[in-house]
């Protein structure tokens, strides 16, 4: 029976960098003994045009029957009235509420070629090797939210619940890696912060004694991210400063377009997504770089069907395409040496 992967391009650049991933997961397949079948689903704005919520029932749906799902954008100008009643980015909130995907993953790390595409300098890039584990379904994204003529309020909960589990996330993947990790909280201040803080040591102390945690501001934090970048591991952090500080860690990479995530709960299913916006102002020119995208699906592989071979297949096809000296615009100013199909091309033809 054939695997089945959820497909939600949405807005903006979304269809066209999930289109050159769907080319390349079809592509790897077959070496991997994988039949993948995929299935479109409206989400975001995309949704809204066609008259349904954010994230439609069926959508829900098919993303709860899937193996995987792989998301490309959501949002943009058309539907940002401040006065509106339903956003798209809601349809990408409630579809993470829904899947119960708790931790978001996101790599960043430099790839040698794109050093000077970074506007930090190349040595103080050279060792960066972080993972950032974002709480992805809590925290002032989620919280109550109320508005009136002359004021508006966004509360900020965070349950001890939620902190542990992501706490067990981070500290297993800082096992594999260097045993490192970096709790950013602003302790400082906030109430949910000390609460972070305070349930961080103890599941760390108790159950990780052999890892290294600090516990740094997120001020401080994002600071030393631009000063110090090598010195990070594992940064565990909570939803919204996760959402700020892999932005920022980005430009280490080069480039928005570069960084990928996946989104995983309790059960292998995951949600996958590169770590950019919609971009309306590149959208349908062809030139939207898909690297973020088509490396979301191999963490797909990778976390989801447990392909670790194709996953790094594709890696490999997209860092040698990179290598190789192709750059889409973003990368690359007014000298891009591929459009964004031109780049899908390219990886393929290197799998
Ligand atoms: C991200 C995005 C989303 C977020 C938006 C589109 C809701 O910025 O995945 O980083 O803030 O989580
Ligand atoms: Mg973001």
């Amino acid at each position: 029976m054939a695997t089945l992967i959820a497909v939600l391009p949405g807005d903006g650049i979304g269809p066209e960098v999930t289109a050159q991933a769907i080319r390349v997961l079809q592509a790897v397949a077959p070496g991997h003994d994988l039949a993948l079948e995929f299935a479109e689903g409206l989400i975001g704005g995309a949704a809204l045009d066609a008259g349904e919520p954010p994230l439609p029932p069926a959508t829900a749906k098919l993303c709860d029957s899937a193996a995987g799902v792989l998301l490309g954008a959501v949002g943009g100008p058309k539907w940002s009235d401040p006065e509106a009643v339903l956003r798209p980015e809601q349809g990408l909130l409630d579809l993470r509420a829904t899947l119960g995907v708790f931790a978001n993953l996101r790599p960043v790390k430099p790839h040698p070629a794109l050093l000077s595409a970074s506007p930090i300098r190349a040595e103080l890039l050279a060792d960066v090797d972080i993972m950032v584990v974002r709480e992805l379904t809590g925290g002032i994204y989620f919280g109550k939210k109320t508005r009136s003529d002359t004021d508006a309020t966004d509360e900020c909960r965070y349950t001890v619940a939620e902190i542990e589990r992501i706490v067990h996330v981070a500290a297993n993947l800082a096992r594999a890696r260097s045993g490192r990790i970096v709790s950013v909280d602003k302790a400082n201040v906030l109430e949910t912060s000390r609460l972070w803080r305070q349930v961080t040591t103890r599941i760390m102390a108790g159950e990780y004694p052999d890892l290294e945690l600090e516990h740094m501001l997120v001020d401080a934090a994002a600071m030393h991210l631009l000063s110090r970048p090598a010195s990070f591991d594992v940064i565990l952090t909570e939803n919204m400063f996760g959402d700020i500080l892999t932005d920022e860690a980005s430009m280490l990479a080069g480039s928005l377009g570069l960084l990928p995530s996946a989104s995983l709960g309790v059960a292998g299913r995951g949600l996958y997504e590169p770590i950019h916006g919609s971009a309306p102002d590149i959208a349908g020119r062809g030139i939207a770089n898909p690297c973020a995208t088509i490396l979301s699906a191999a963490l797909l592989l990778r976390h989801s069907l447990d392909c670790e071979a194709a996953a790094g297949q594709i890696e490999q096809a997209v860092f040698r395409t990179l290598d190789d000296g192709l750059r889409t615009a973003d990368l690359a100013g007014g000298a891009a040496s591929a459009s964004t199909q031109e780049f899908g091309d390219a990886v393929l033809a290197r799998l």
